[in-house]
């Protein structure tokens, strides 16, 4: 099959987007308003950018035309922390997902638990295994959206020894969840390992 992604509609464009590209990590972002009111919302428009400086992307949609909460919070405040959801978490990340007004605490909605973060002001979540606090060192209007593409410097982690092996997550203890199309999700509790030449 043979498809010209200028010949989609947006809805289409989309689906098969996240029909291909996978799976996806997720960023799960806290920030704070300028108010100080706490958002949590899941993005698995998301991924690994450079290592030095420890940094990651962050894309997220308009909608109906306006900056969803993250991106006015990451544009007005400037901080974020960022979870990696893993297995038994992934229905409250779901969950998170609801589109509540601004003043609404998905950490509330969620049943999370709010801890306290080291070097940034929004709180993480303290069930999460890992949790990296991190400051805006870039935002770009990307495409026809447009969608707010933001780059993250990572300035501190937060990492649950219960998930490590030799100081590191290890992803079968881990089993991090990544996103697919529509409503499902795969984890890391199989890898498997290929060995590189040479
Ligand atoms: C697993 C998952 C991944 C998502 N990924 C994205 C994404 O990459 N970009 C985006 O704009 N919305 C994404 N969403 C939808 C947002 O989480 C949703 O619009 C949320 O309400 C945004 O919250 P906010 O307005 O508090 O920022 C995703 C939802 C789920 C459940």
């Amino acid at each position: 099959m043979q498809i010209d992604p200028h010949a989609l509609s947006a809805q289409e464009s989309y689906q098969l987007m996240t029909a291909c590209v996978l799976p996806r990590p997720i960023g799960w972002t806290s920030t704070l308003s300028v108010d100080g009111a706490a958002n949590l919302a899941p993005f698995s428009y998301f991924g690994g950018v450079s290592s030095s400086p420890m940094t990651v992307m962050l894309s997220v949609g308009r909608r109906r035309g306006e900056p969803k909460d993250t991106a006015a919070n990451l544009l007005a405040t400037r901080e974020a922390v960022i979870h990696i959801p893993h297995r038994p978490l992934a229905e409250a990340m779901v969950a998170t997902a609801a589109e509540a007004d601004a003043q609404v605490d998905e950490f509330d909605l969620a049943g999370l638990t709010k801890a306290a973060s080291v070097k940034v002001a929004p709180p993480r979540v303290q069930e999460a295994a890992i949790a990296m606090e991190a400051v805006l060192s870039e935002h770009l209007e990307v495409g026809r959206g447009p969608v707010d593409l933001f780059l993250l410097e990572i300035v501190h982690l937060h990492l649950d020894e219960a998930y490590l092996l030799d100081g590191r997550p290890d992803p079968a203890k881990l089993q991090a969840v990544g996103r697919l199309g529509g409503t499902f999700y795969c984890d890391t509790a199989m890898p498997f390992s290929v060995q590189r030449p040479g």
